[in-house]
């Protein structure tokens, strides 16, 4: 499974990016504006740090416009992957960008119905929102389930890209489900490494260590 990074923070990037963490990036409008920074500036400087798939959204809503859009983002470098909202408009413009040899990403996907169209418009990915789901007492991990069972009885090569990840466990369930993908913020990567009998594990070996006296160098 490839983890993607859920942000547009360079330095958090930065940082699992040198421990090999890093398959692709996403942002939105919502990330960009938390770093600050102009959308075009730092999007290039993702793309120069990490080779794979890297997310940027349109804010047009009608075809032609997400069209002009996708092509001034794909432009940036050419790990860009557009993306593009499911609505009718996205998925006339994940046509038209597609067919040009671009990478889409079609987000804002909250029903196996909405997956099933962005497929057949050619979306190299798909993103299913879990954690928002949640929010609203339904079950995101149903949708991850229902999508792969239906990418895979028609053979779709749509990547599923479960994102809204907002625990440990969507990581898991999203491993343990087939997702291809799931993109999520530095800190929900970083606590896959923690458990409590780790840290106390260590606590002991590291008592054990300076009572016996060991030394290695
Ligand atoms: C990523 O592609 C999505 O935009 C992001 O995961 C949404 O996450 P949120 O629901 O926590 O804002």
């Amino acid at each position: 499974m490839k983890f993607f990074v859920d942000t547009a923070e360079i330095d958090a990037i930065a940082e699992l990016h040198a421990l090999g963490m890093v398959d692709g990036v996403t942002t939105n409008p919502s990330l960009i504006k938390k770093s600050g920074r102009d959308i075009l500036e730092v999007t290039k400087e993702i793309c120069d740090l990490v080779d794979g798939p890297v997310s940027a959204e349109v804010i047009a809503t009608e075809a032609d416009a997400m069209i002009t859009e996708g092509r001034a983002l794909a432009k940036i470098a050419d790990n860009i992957a557009v993306k593009l909202p499911l609505t009718w408009d996205g998925l006339k413009a994940c046509k038209v960008l597609t067919g040009e040899g671009n990478m889409v990403n079609v987000t804002l996907c909250f029903s196996a119905n909405q997956a099933l169209l962005a497929a057949k418009a050619g979306a190299t990915f798909i993103s299913p929102f879990i954690g928002r789901l949640d929010d609203i007492n339904l079950d995101g991990m149903e949708l991850i389930e229902d999508i792969r069972t239906i990418y895979d009885n028609f053979g779709f090569e749509t990547q599923i890209l479960a994102a809204s990840i907002r625990s440990v466990n969507h990581v898991l369930d999203s491993a343990r489900i087939g997702a291809d993908v799931i993109t999520a913020p530095p800190d929900v990567i970083k606590k896959l490494a923690l458990h409590p009998l780790t840290d106390k594990g260590l606590e002991t070996f590291l008592k054990d260590a300076a009572d016996a006296d060991i030394k290695i160098v």
